[in-house]
């Protein structure tokens, strides 16, 4: 059953797991998401970037969403707008009437705007049951074409959060701590680390759910399947030395109160790297199942395993 975000996370964040937040781009990628929610018994979110929309189209993608829910009615799935930064396309999702909850990302505006702004969205929002999940401190990575500073200015000053919550009123806070979006996340003298300090800090002055974007951890065998036979398409060093956020720093930061972690990356190596396997080793087929069916497979697989590493059913 389709659920909003307050239903699911509050209850994730007072017992101490996280849900998984899966970007979904297409039919197979949010089949092999909620097999995998399916297998668990575990709540997921199926969310949907602005790229997504542009690339599937919104009622398609809400359809899936709304198929999934409907199919596997014993799970409770919230089919969740992802960086609505540009705010016709958050008002729209909102009143398609087909999502349970959008985010509204204003953390590149000033501190004032992104209140006025974020608050107009949850007003909005609340008037039709649907909950919001804003952002505060931009996160770094490449979603932005710019790539974001690890220098501190960047990330989310805590004194700021009890502010913002209550005057924006938002169900969930993105936080900016130290993890980056996509798949080439650090340069090679940085370690990857999450500022647990300041989010004890901030989980200290509120209670809502907090969402730790970019949380891809670019497993190394991952990236290995990925890069087996890639000498055989000539460019994959775009990825070569990617690392992610550590499982254990993601574990210890659900400890102190993420409740939302947000994965799109390590789906998109899993997905690639079996249709790369499927291609170099079956000439024979041209039947776009063929190659599909095991990206769905290889998706199912990795989901399962984060939703296992979140905590879900364990705690
Ligand atoms: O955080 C961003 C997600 O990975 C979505 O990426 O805009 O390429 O769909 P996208
Ligand atoms: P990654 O692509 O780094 O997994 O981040 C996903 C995300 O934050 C979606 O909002
Ligand atoms: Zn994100």
């Amino acid at each position: 059953m389709l659920v909003n975000l307050n239903k699911i996370l509050s209850h994730a964040r007072a017992h101490g797991y996280a849900v998984g937040a899966f970007n979904i781009n297409n039919l197979e990628i949010a089949q092999g998401v909620v097999a995998a929610a399916a297998v668990r018994r575990a709540p997921v979110v199926l969310q949907l970037s602005e790229g997504a929309l542009e690339y599937a189209g919104m009622e398609y993608l809400a359809a899936i969403g709304q198929v999934a829910a409907e199919t596997h009615h014993s799970l409770k799935i919230a089919l969740h707008l992802d960086h609505g930064k540009d705010e016709s396309i958050v008002e729209r999702s909102i009143k398609s009437g087909w999502f349970t909850s959008v985010m509204i990302d204003a953390s590149r505006y000033d501190f004032k705007k992104n209140i006025r702004v974020t608050s107009r969205i949850v007003e909005l929002a609340h008037a039709r049951g649907m909950s919001v999940e804003a952002e505060l401190g931009p996160i770094a990575g490449q979603e932005d074409l710019v790539r974001v500073g690890r220098d501190g200015a960047a990330l989310t000053d805590p004194n700021e959060v009890k502010k913002f919550v209550a005057a924006t009123r938002c169900d969930a806070l993105a936080i900016s701590i130290g993890s980056a979006h996509g798949s080439v996340k650090y340069l090679p003298n940085e370690q990857p680390k999450l500022d647990l300090v300041r989010l004890k800090q901030i989980a200290a002055v509120t209670k809502i759910p907090l969402v730790l974007h970019g949380a891809s951890s670019v497993p190394h065998a991952l990236l290995t399947e990925l890069h087996q036979s890639c000498s055989r398409f000539g460019d994959c060093s775009r990825v070569h030395d990617a690392i992610g956020v550590p499982e254990a720093q993601i574990k210890k930061a659900i400890a102190l109160g993420i409740a939302k972690v947000n994965v799109d990356t390590d789906l998109r190596i899993a997905f690639t790297a079996a249709v790369r396997e499927k291609l170099l080793t079956d000439r024979a087929f041209i039947d776009p199942r063929v190659m599909l069916a095991p990206a769905r497979a290889a998706v199912q697989k990795i989901v399962e395993k984060k939703i296992k590493l979140f905590g879900y059913g364990t705690t």
